[in-house]
């Protein structure tokens, strides 16, 4: 199987390393906007796979083999894959606009999947105006490591797709869900409206920062704390999925923390900007809560 992703962000990088780990995918095309974009994802992928290497988890002619099946570039690159998975920025217009240009200009296999990672926008809307109907498969952070993957339906996907991509999520060692088109699908909205609640919750003096995340780990056995993880997903994703979910519902429980918007104004987006709730300059082990810093 080839497999072209677009957008080599964190998702992106995070997701052609899932492909590429897999027996059966003989090749990752990994396509951004800018070439240097696409070989910063690989270098992404790269560090990963040397860590594995340096903790005995993988061999170096394994990692090799991985690393060998890349090819990165721009969309041109993707001509002849069996999937398409989308990854770039959550703006409707860009997602469209790509699809559009991968279907007129790009991809030639009239049999290739279109899908999108899109964490909570419309995939009908995104499809509207194809030939070729779009699913959403939708990963998790960290993509190599996180079990699920949400394959969403939207009005003009055939179930043969939805089939066809459940047993691709299973080929990656994945379990899929199904989920029906909804703002936000299951996962997020369930987890993203309780990180705003934690920034809530710390923006009104209730808890200091640790306090809100030892409380949801220690309390809940949550890997991390909702403002750790906030910072962890990108606090800029974390508002644009609380104004899809606004929007789309008009509900006002949905409505997105005063402090998360004031962060994001300020480019506090968390650890891809060295800064959220957390300060990252020493590195993300030795992250330091800004309200504790000086
Ligand atoms: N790529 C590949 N592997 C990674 C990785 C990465 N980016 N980050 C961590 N790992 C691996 C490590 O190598 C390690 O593997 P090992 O057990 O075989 O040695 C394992 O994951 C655990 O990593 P660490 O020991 O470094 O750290 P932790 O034990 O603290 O785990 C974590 C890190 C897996 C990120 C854990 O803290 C966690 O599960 N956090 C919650 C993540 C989460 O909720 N993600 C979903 C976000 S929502 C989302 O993505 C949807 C989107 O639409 C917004």
């Amino acid at each position: 199987m080839k497999v072209a992703v677009i957008g080599a962000g964190t998702m992106g990088s995070g997701i052609a390393q899932t492909f590429a780990q897999c027996d059966e995918v003989e090749t990752v095309y990994l396509c951004d906007i800018k070439e240097e974009f696409a070989e910063g994802g690989l270098g992404k992928v790269k560090k990963n796979l040397d860590k594995l290497v340096s903790k005995g988890k993988m061999d170096q002619a394994k990692a090799d083999s991985i690393i060998a099946k890349f090819k990165t570039g721009l969309n041109t690159i993707a001509v002849d894959p069996d999937l398409v998975v989308e990854a770039a920025l959550e703006v409707m217009d860009i997602k469209k606009n790509c699809f559009k240009d991968l279907e007129e200009n790009i991809v030639k296999n009239p049999n290739c999947i279109f899908a999108s990672n899109t964490s909570s926008l419309s995939i009908t809307e995104i499809g509207a105006g194809l030939k070729t109907p779009v699913i959403g498969m939708h990963f998790f952070n960290p993509a190599p490591v996180m079990k699920l993957i949400e394959v969403i339906k939207g009005a003009n996907t055939p179930d043969e797709t939805v089939e066809k991509v459940e047993e691709i999520a299973r080929k990656l060692g994945k379990t899929p869900v199904r989920v029906q088109e909804s703002a936000g699908f299951v996962a997020n909205r369930i987890l993203i409206p309780m990180i705003n609640e934690g920034i809530f919750v710390y923006s009104e003096g209730v808890a200091d920062i640790e306090g809100v995340d030892n409380a949801m780990k220690l309390g809940c056995n949550h890997p991390m704390g909702p403002l750790e993880l906030g910072d962890y997903i990108g606090l800029d994703i974390v508002l644009a999925i609380m104004n899809v979910l606004y929007t789309e519902t008009a509900d006002s429980k949905y409505r997105p923390a005063p402090l998360l918007k004031k962060m994001v104004r300020a480019g506090h987006l968390g650890v891809k900007s060295g800064r959220g709730f957390y300060d990252y300059s020493q590195g993300f082990k030795n992250k330091v809560p800004v309200d504790k810093k000086n």
